[in-house]
């Protein structure tokens, strides 16, 4: 019987080894895009399309996908919904929106690759706050 990342116990190892695939075990820097197929309310789909395919690709040639330390995944909404299509990049917590396919390449060179937000597209940084310590 062998164990997950979190100590449960994963009988054939499936979820971990799948994880270990996508770059989970190595990541950095996890980037979300909406991509709402149903609603679309920040962006015509097409256009959420054409960022996406955009991302997945530039992020593969770049050596950037799986075991080059930055996690893509594809949402539903961000809840945003107004200015999109909008992304979010953890664990900064940088969003930005207006994501083209020329805006992801400015977020992945300056952002991805650079380290550093990329101010010319953010609306907002807010990286998640840590819990409070509980009181003793
Ligand atoms: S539809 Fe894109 S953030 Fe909600």
């Amino acid at each position: 019987m062998s164990r997950d990342g979190a100590g449960h116990e994963d009988p054939d190892g499936a979820a971990l080894k799948a994880a270990t695939a996508v770059g989970v075990t190595v990541a950095q820097r996890h980037l979300l895009l909406c991509c709402d197929q149903h609603k679309h309310k920040c962006a015509a789909p097409e256009k959420m399309q054409e960022s996406w395919a955009y991302l997945k690709r530039r992020l593969r040639e770049l050596g950037l996908s799986e075991a080059g330390g930055v996690l893509r995944t594809k949402v539903e909404c961000l809840r945003v919904c107004v200015d999109g299509p909008i992304a979010v990049v953890y664990p900064d917590g940088a969003w930005y929106r207006r994501c083209s396919p020329e805006v992801l390449e400015s977020i992945i060179r300056t952002h991805l690759l650079g380290g550093e937000p990329d101010h010319e597209h953010l609306f907002l940084l807010r990286p998640l706050a840590p819990p409070e310590a509980p009181p003793e």
